[in-house]
């Protein structure tokens, strides 16, 4: 059983309140939505969650354990994988190294890297998850938008034990390409991970989601299940033109 719980977050730069008592639960297999407008404090809820901001409050556990996350390193050590906007591949490296990139497999003995066995399991997990790459050995820069992306959600599936959290994975792709990526996000949850989605598409949102949660203006608005809400009921609470 994988279940992320934070409760009571919050997160000011100065006189700004980023993030305000933001609360939520994700358990296994789970994609839960977070959405709000810019500047609404989602990729600061998203940086405390993976280690880089540390919280003026609150708390989160991984599998009701209560963790501190001081960096990006205790994030990944609790099982939590996060693909940021800009990925964080090194394009003039193979697809397989940029999978195995700070975790390369060596021969014990020789402490060697261990290329061939870093390409089959490249293979495997893009068979597993349905990701089309021609050639493992082919450098991440000659790979399209879409593909690309692919590369960094499996090796955040590869690697988590409890969450991946994905900000705004569809942003730079079209529509095809967003049409793959979301299948990747639909097998991996059918796997059992559990995903935490940050995404201005609400087509999309309501396509992959069972649960939203709405920041507004750094204060956390509430969470909604993703079967009982229209579009237009979470644009007006992302606005807050139905106040
Ligand atoms: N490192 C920082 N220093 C100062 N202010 C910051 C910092 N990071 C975020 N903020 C402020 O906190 C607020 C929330 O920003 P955040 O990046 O979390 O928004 P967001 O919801 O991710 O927006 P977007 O949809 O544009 O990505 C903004 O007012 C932003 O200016
Ligand atoms: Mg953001």
């Amino acid at each position: 059983m994988q279940s992320i719980k934070a409760n009571n977050l919050e997160k000011s730069f100065g006189a700004v309140k980023a993030v305000q008592k933001y609360s939520v639960e994700i358990n296994q297999g789970e994609v839960v939505a977070l959405v709000g407008d810019n500047g609404a404090g989602k990729s600061t809820v998203v940086k405390m969650l993976s280690g880089l901001y540390k919280p003026d409050a609150g708390e989160i556990f991984v599998n009701d354990r209560s963790v501190t996350l001081k960096s990006a390193l205790d994030a990944r050590k609790a099982g939590i994988e996060t693909v940021l906007q800009d990925l964080a591949l090194v394009p003039q490296r193979p697809v397989y190294l940029n999978l195995f990139l700070g975790r390369e497999a060596t021969k014990p003995a020789i402490r060697l890297l261990d290329h061939k066995m870093m390409c089959r399991e490249a293979e495997k997990l893009f068979l597993e998850l349905g990701v089309n790459i021609p050639n493992v050995k082919l450098p991440i820069g000659s790979l399209s938008g879409g593909q690309r992306q692919a590369v960094a959600i499996a090796r955040a599936a590869r690697w988590s034990q409890s969450l991946v959290i994905m900000d705004e994975p569809t942003a730079a792709l079209g529509i095809a390409e967003t049409a793959k990526v979301e299948e990747l996000i639909r097998n991996l949850s059918l796997r059992g991970t559990s995903i935490f989605l940050i995404s201005h598409n609400l087509d999309q949102v309501f396509r992959l989601t069972s649960k939203i949660s709405i920041l507004r203006r750094g204060e956390y608005i509430g969470e909604y299940e993703t079967s009982q809400v229209t579009k237009n009921d979470i644009v007006s609470k992302i606005t807050g033109s139905s106040d």
